[in-house]
């Protein structure tokens, strides 16, 4: 179903490539590792309430670090920056930084995930400092799933008046919603209709084995395929080609009023040829894929050996020339699992 273009397009810039000749596009950037949220495919209560060890304020990568190193990203080619976390919105002086970003022209999409809990606080504020458009997350209408699978008991009314908040603010919406068999698979219907009647963008996530503590099975993913045969039983649709080499999401037009939606398969067809993303976690960790167990320490050399900018962009070019990750490729093919995988929230999702 995975309907990426395979090839990296020779007119496009002659840029840094990895291994797999997958050009560095992506950069998203964790801001902290802490949430207002418990959702339990993510950060379970069980786990992220007890004796979990939070980053203290000296490991957070400073503000003022983050820029110097974006520098550097955007040299090496990065043209999308997607702030998250963790809850993005619970870092403090994010809006201010946002703004800081405008200097670098090169930026065509700057993007926001987050819970939707805060924007009602910061929308403005975000739209203002040139945040282009949010995604914000949420799983289910039916207040009683919803309560469960956000682990705090929050209502899913908390979240819809974040998203009228962004709209209010002008900025563009898009909502997530990981499907999870027996826990919200009975809300792929009521939300799909929900955010077509708003004329919302809805993407359908497979529930992926990120992390070690979301109790990950096979039988609990619904599959792309599924959703679509779900969708089909009560409006009708066709696909929409993608718009550039890389895109996450397959996209799809309902056929009566043009509204899209998409479903991101990481489970039943990887991407990861097509992967131009980077991450980078609230510590300074470059991550060059969402399953790696290792980050390379981008910060810790910051502070350690005081490089100019030229040093740091040298960095992260060597980093991304010797690239050549492609785990959910490699799952589907021969069932690895890496061992201990980094968490979501600190890697940023
Ligand atoms: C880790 S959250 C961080 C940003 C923000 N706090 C939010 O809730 O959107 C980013 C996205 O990752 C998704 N996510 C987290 N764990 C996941 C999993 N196991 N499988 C699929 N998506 C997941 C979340 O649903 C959310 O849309």
């Amino acid at each position: 179903m995975n309907n990426n273009p395979t090839t990296f397009s020779d007119e496009q810039d002659p840029v840094l490539k990895d291994l797999l000749a997958r050009p560095l596009r992506d950069l998203r950037i964790s801001l902290t590792d802490q949430c207002n949220l418990r959702c339990t495919y993510c950060m379970p209560a069980e786990i992220f309430d007890q004796d979990h060890a939070y980053l203290q304020k000296d490991q957070l990568i400073r503000l003022e670090e983050l820029e110097r190193l974006i520098g550097a990203f955007v040299r090496c080619g990065v043209r999308k920056i997607r702030l998250t976390g963790g809850e993005p919105l619970l870092r403090r002086g994010m809006v201010e930084f946002l703004g800081c970003l405008k200097k670098f022209s090169e930026i065509e999409d700057l993007a926001l995930t987050t819970n939707g809990l805060l924007l009602p606080t910061f929308a403005s504020g975000l739209a203002e400092a040139g945040l282009h458009r949010v995604t914000v997350s949420l799983d289910a209408l039916d207040p009683d799933i919803f309560a469960r699978m956000n682990g705090r008991g929050k209502h899913p009314d908390q979240v819809l008046n974040g998203i009228e908040a962004a709209k209010s603010a002008g900025l563009r919406v898009k909502v997530n919603m990981v499907v999870q068999r027996g826990v919200n698979d009975s809300q792929v219907l009521p939300m799909a209709l929900h955010f077509k009647a708003a004329g919302i963008p809805l993407r359908f996530i497979e529930f992926m084995d990120v992390g070690n503590h979301n109790h990950w099975d096979s039988g609990m993913v619904v599959s792309g395929e599924e959703i679509l045969t779900r969708l089909a039983a009560e409006t009708t649709f066709e696909a929409v080609p993608p718009a550039h080499f890389g895109e996450v999401a397959n996209r799809f037009r309902y056929m009566d009023d043009g509204v899209e939606f998409g479903i991101i398969t990481s489970i039943s067809a990887p991407f990861c040829r097509s992967c131009t993303r980077a991450r980078l976690s609230a510590d300074g960790k470059l991550f060059t894929c969402l399953f790696a167990s290792k980050g390379h320490d981008l910060l810790g050399a910051m502070r350690a050996g005081n490089p100019d900018d030229e040093a740091l962009y040298q960095m992260v070019a060597a980093l991304w020339r010797t690239r050549d990750d492609r785990y959910s490729e490699l799952r589907s093919a021969v069932g690895i699992n890496t061992p201990t995988k980094v968490e979501m929230s600190f890697i940023g999702g």
